[in-house]
């Protein structure tokens, strides 16, 4: 099947009521372990890419490897979507591309660190919609503010004043027609998320529940999604590697935010994990090893174990065969004429 519109996966998992991870990638052997996931899980599934991606790998390289993957995996509905575009104009450069979905995070300023206005916000976004629509191409919002400044996609933030209030989210969305909405309920991006285990006085999952109550036809984003297991941790820190002890968002947690209306989960930084410790391992197993297949094989399958289990956690498990893609063409139709 073609790459479908993230729209679609989406407002599937809404009436089945499941969520779908999105996993970031950056070279082929994470698109591999990505789609062998999904075909093992029968997983419906979003693929995104950072600016960082991009530019890492090329959008071409990108691009045709994905054509390769839904050449390869045709029973699998794949969206291709842009992760935390800074302006309209990388925004469009992925349309442009082929990419089915785009974030504009207008939450902060085209540096990714500085908080915006909530009019810069409106703007840049109602923007995008605008385009992105016209070529039946998904757009993803952000409001609020995340944590984590390491990654050029957060603020540095801490404490809770930058949560996403339930009643800007409604002015917000009927601003702007995004079809999905990433909101922050204290979560940051990257392996430093929390210094113990989250509770609820910092990881505010009741928060989903109120924006959903308010704007219950938009996609909830959670950012900042990865668990970053104590096990992961582990396998880098016994091979040589120092990650200090941290916690990230507990699995029991993200499936509450699933049922108070979660649909999207952003995981980047647990599969950045997983093939680090298994590189890691073969460096320290096989010194004598140098064929870069061997230890990169062992790192994408690490990371395919990941995404199969953050699949079958998130509930999209099983659901690949149950629609048929929308062209975009069609989805272009229907938002024009307010079907969606
Ligand atoms: O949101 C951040 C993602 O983990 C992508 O990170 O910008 O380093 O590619 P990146
Ligand atoms: P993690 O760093 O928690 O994996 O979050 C990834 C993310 O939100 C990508 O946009
Ligand atoms: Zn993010």
């Amino acid at each position: 099947m073609p790459m479908v519109s993230m729209r679609q996966i989406l407002d599937e998992a809404a009436k089945g009521g499941y969520g779908v991870g999105a996993f970031n990638v950056n070279n082929m052997e994470q698109i591999q372990a990505i789609m062998e996931a999904a075909r093992e899980t029968r997983s419906p599934v979003i693929v995104q890419a950072s600016r960082g991606a991009r530019s890492y790998a090329q959008d071409r390289y990108l691009y045709h490897l994905m054509l390769a993957a839904v050449e390869l995996y045709p029973e699998i509905p794949v969206a291709l979507h842009l992760d935390h575009g800074n302006t309209p104009e990388v925004c469009r450069s992925a349309i442009e591309m082929g990419f089915t979905s785009v974030m504009m995070d207008g939450s902060l300023m085209p540096d990714g660190k500085t908080p915006s206005t909530f009019e810069y916000n409106v703007k840049v976004t109602r923007e995008v919609v605008e385009m992105a629509h016209e070529r039946g191409v998904t757009v993803e919002g952000e409001l609020g503010v995340l944590g984590g400044i390491e990654d050029g996609h957060g603020a540095g933030v801490s404490g809770l004043a930058h949560l996403t209030d339930p009643d800007q989210a409604a002015e917000f969305v009927e601003r702007t027609g995004v079809d999905a909405l990433a909101v922050a309920i204290g979560t940051s991006h990257g392996a430093y998320k929390f210094s113990r285990k989250p509770d609820r006085s910092v990881l505010v999952i009741e928060r989903i529940q109120q924006i959903h109550e308010k704007i219950p036809h938009v996609h909830l984003v959670m950012h900042g999604s990865s668990s970053v297991p104590k096990e992961l941790q582990d396998i880098i820190n016994q091979y040589g590697g120092k990650i200090k002890p941290t916690w990230g968002v507990p699995i029991e947690e993200i499936q509450t935010a699933i049922r108070y209306g979660v649909r999207k989960i952003n995981v980047d930084t647990d599969n950045r994990l997983a093939m680090t410790g298994a590189i890691r391992k073969v460096f320290y197993e096989k010194p004598e090893e140098f064929d870069p297949r061997t230890y990169l094989k062992a790192a994408r399958e690490a990371m395919k174990k990941v995404v199969m289990e953050r699949m079958i956690a998130f509930g999209q498990a099983g659901h690949a065969g149950d629609y048929e893609p929308i062209p975009l063409e069609e989805m272009a139709r229907r938002y024009k004429n307010k079907e969606l």
